[in-house]
């Protein structure tokens, strides 16, 4: 009995360690945000659908994150007493933005246009991961240069029958 009582202390505490040890060392994928919103309860159990709030996924280079105006749409009516709620209210009474921090984040130099990859028919989940089942919303891409190559050569024809045209020019992604 103390054996598997030992046993059950010992997995608990090494989870406890890796699950710190990951959130730590991988903060920048999923930083605490300075509100606890959910894919996974809007995304998720709602069904809202990703270009309800990303409005500009299919139109522009960036995807957009919704504005206060859009959130107190609905939660002036839902869930008005909840903490994380009134946080919101509070943003909106003082006419401020939400200081949202990002998640992914190219560096200048590379140009990504969203537009391109959404009407090619590549799904947010391709590059994003199965952001409906995520409380904490996590980076699961490298962003890194071979991740885009990979894609433009081997992964592109399972997606669109061909290699990207101009996928490995350097001009298409450095301007
Ligand atoms: C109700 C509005 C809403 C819906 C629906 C929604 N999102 Fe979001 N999304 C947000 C907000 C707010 C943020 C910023 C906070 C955060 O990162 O959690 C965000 C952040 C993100 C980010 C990270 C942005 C960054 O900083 O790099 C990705 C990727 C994303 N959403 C993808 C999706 C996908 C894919 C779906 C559909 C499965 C979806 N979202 C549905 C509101 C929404
Ligand atoms: C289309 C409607 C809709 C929009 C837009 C929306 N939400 Fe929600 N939100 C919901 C629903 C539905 C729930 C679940 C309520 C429940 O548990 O009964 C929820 C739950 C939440 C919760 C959890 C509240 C709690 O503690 O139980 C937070 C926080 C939240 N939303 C923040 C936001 C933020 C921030 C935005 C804007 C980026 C936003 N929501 C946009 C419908 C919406
Ligand atoms: C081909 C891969 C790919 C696809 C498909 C894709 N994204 Fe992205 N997404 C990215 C990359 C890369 C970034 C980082 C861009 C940057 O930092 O300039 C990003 C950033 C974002 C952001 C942060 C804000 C912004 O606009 O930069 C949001 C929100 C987002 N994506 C949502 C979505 C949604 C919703 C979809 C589906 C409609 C989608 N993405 C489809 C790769 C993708
Ligand atoms: C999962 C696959 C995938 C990933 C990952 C991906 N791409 Fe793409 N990319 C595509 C597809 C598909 C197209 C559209 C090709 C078409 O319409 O002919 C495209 C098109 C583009 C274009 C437009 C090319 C042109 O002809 O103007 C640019 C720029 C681009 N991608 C940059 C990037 C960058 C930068 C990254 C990495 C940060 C990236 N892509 C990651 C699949 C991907
Ligand atoms: C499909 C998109 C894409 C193409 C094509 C592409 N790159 Fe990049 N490149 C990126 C991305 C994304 C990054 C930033 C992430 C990283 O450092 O891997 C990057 C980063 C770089 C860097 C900085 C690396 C570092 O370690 O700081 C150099 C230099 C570079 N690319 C050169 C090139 C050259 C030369 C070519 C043509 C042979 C090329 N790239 C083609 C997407 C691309």
């Amino acid at each position: 009995m103390k054996k598997v009582i030992l046993y059950i202390v010992v997995g608990v505490a090494t989870f406890a360690i890796g699950y710190n040890v990951n959130a730590v060392y991988f903060s920048d994928r999923s930083p605490i945000q300075p509100i606890a919103f959910s894919h996974k309860i809007h995304a998720g159990d709602n069904n809202i659908p990703c270009m309800y709030c990303h409005i500009y996924a299919d139109k522009s280079t960036v995807a957009g994150v919704p504005n206060v105006r859009k959130c107190i749409g609905c939660h002036k009516i839902i869930k008005q007493d909840a903490p994380e709620i009134q946080k919101l209210t509070d943003y909106w009474n003082r006419k401020e933005p939400i200081p949202w921090i990002k998640v992914h984040n190219l560096p200048d130099y590379v140009y990504f246009p969203h537009k391109r990859h959404v009407k090619a028919g590549v799904h947010c989940q391709t590059c994003h991961g199965d952001v409906a089942k995520m409380d904490v919303l996590t980076r699961v891409s490298s962003l890194k240069m071979g991740w885009c190559l990979d894609c433009h050569t081997n992964g592109a024809v399972a997606i669109i029958g061909r290699e990207v045209k101009n996928g490995k020019d350097c001009w298409t992604c450095h301007k």
